[in-house]
């Protein structure tokens, strides 16, 4: 291995993966490695990976395919997050120049294995922490983005969708002390992060260990902290979303208009076979606690289209439900199936042909209904906060509290900062965003 250790890493998947890499960025730092742009000028490759769906678990194996040859001049391969979990020593016989191999639930174990890896080892595992009650709190967090800083609430999750490999990939549910999760908020604003992103797979099912708080109180804590101007959360299971967080969007200004509740299907007999612990009445019965909010509440949601059993009645529900509950943004997925996941034993009777068809239809009818929400802000004077500058078209790019992509011209010369707040008028709308100008 080169005398210098350098890393690059590379991250697939959710937010949760994102802001692992920024731990495992800051662990790797502390251990003497320093961060490289490329492949090629790394001592170590990492890749954080996600086996949420076939598509993603196959970029991995096609990275590491494309840079192997990296291995003869010392190079050394580390595949970590969900598909090393999901694959184990799989790895190894799969891509037999890989010498690390290591699940989310066993950062807080990453110093040893590196050191392990420097001293010559190539088959290091940490894939034996899925049961584990910790979570990974690694003090040196290498925040990667500019204007959003992430903290995990709870790890892990305990509610084993029949279609989702997540139980599996990142073990049982484990939620943070309330006490850790403020003191990193505070040191976020000290830092000059005006907002937080909390993270956990169910936040809704968030028990504090130490207070016995639940999700919203912790909501409202967060959202209290001085310099804190904006907070969102991802995601949410509905069958634990509650009237009290409703109450805490009302009550505290710096929790954002947006609720991400992913739904999955429509159809009551689906979503049992899908093991979801909801009928689609009590799903509608959330909605209707949101919409009653005295402030405007953003509704999103994720749709699995094509799962086992499926008929074009209960897709017609799903469809149904998209006008019932008129989202602002809804994320479509054909269903596929998962190693070791229940789903897997039922007969996936929909064709491939069929399940591109249904997907091509929900997205259609949603753009219809986001055509017709977004029209109703031409006009509005909205909050944005800026994330980047499109200098291409001269416009720049932000997101409004309802977490809708905003992109503006100002007439000032030097667009400004990613993270300052801009106040813009909505002059024209795109089907997934709204332009204005700055006022
Ligand atoms: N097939 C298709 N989509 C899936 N999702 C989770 N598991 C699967 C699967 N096996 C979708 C769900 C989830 C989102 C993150 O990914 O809609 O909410
Ligand atoms: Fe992918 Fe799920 Fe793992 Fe996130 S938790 S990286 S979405 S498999």
């Amino acid at each position: 291995m080169a005398t210098e250790k350098t890393f690059y890493l590379e991250t697939f998947g959710c937010q949760m993966n994102a802001h692992d890499s920024e731990k495992v960025i800051g662990t790797l730092r502390r251990q003497g490695y320093r961060q490289v742009e490329s492949e090629e000028e790394a001592s170590l490759i990492l890749y954080n990976t996600c086996s949420i769906r076939d598509k993603a678990e196959h970029k991995v194996f096609n990275r590491l395919n494309d840079h192997k040859k990296l291995y003869k001049t010392g190079t050394r391969f580390g595949v970590l997050g969900c598909v090393a979990q999901q694959e184990g020593e799989n790895i190894f016989a799969r891509a037999p120049y890989v010498s690390l191999v290591s699940g989310s639930a066993s950062y807080r174990k990453l110093p040893g294995m590196l050191a392990r890896l420097e001293a010559g080892e190539t088959h290091i595992t940490g894939l034996d922490d899925c049961q584990t009650s910790e979570t990974f709190e690694s003090g040196d967090t290498a925040r990667q983005n500019p204007y959003r800083a992430y903290i995990t609430i709870i790890e892990g999750c305990d509610n084993f969708c029949a279609y989702c490999v997540v139980p599996y990939t990142r073990g049982r549910e484990r939620s943070r002390a309330s006490s850790s999760v403020l003191a990193e908020a505070r040191q976020i604003a000290d830092q000059g992060y005006t907002e937080i992103q909390l993270l956990g797979q169910n936040v809704n099912s968030y028990r504090d260990p130490e207070r016995k708080r639940g999700f919203a109180e912790l909501l409202t804590a967060v959202g209290e902290v001085p310099g804190i101007h904006r907070v969102r959360f991802m995601t949410s299971h509905p069958r634990d979303f509650t009237r009290e967080i409703v109450a805490a969007i009302d009550a505290v200004p710096s929790l954002c208009d947006h609720v991400h509740l992913p739904v999955q299907s429509g159809s009551s007999r689906i979503l049992q076979r899908m093991n979801r612990e909801y009928s689609r009445d009590d799903y509608l019965e959330k909605i209707s606690w949101i919409k009653a909010a005295r402030r405007h509440i953003s509704i999103s949601t994720d749709i699995i289209v094509g799962f086992p059993g499926e008929t074009a009645e209960d897709f017609m529900q799903t469809l149904d439900l998209l006008s019932a509950v008129e989202y602002d943004c809804v994320f479509g997925f054909k269903y596929s199936g998962r190693p070791n996941t229940p789903a897997l034993t039922m007969i996936d009777s929909i064709p491939e042909a069929e399940k591109i068809e249904r997907l091509q239809v929900l997205l259609d009818k949603q753009r219809e209904i986001q055509r017709v929400n977004y029209a109703k802000h031409l006009g509005q004077v909205i909050e944005v906060m800026v994330e980047g500058f499109n200098a291409a078209r001269e416009q720049v790019i932000g997101r409004s509290s309802q977490n809708i992509p905003v992109n503006f011209t100002c007439a000032q010369l030097i667009a400004p900062a990613p993270g300052s707040y801009q106040l813009v008028k909505i002059t024209a709308t795109h089907p997934n965003s709204l332009v204005g100008e700055a006022v």
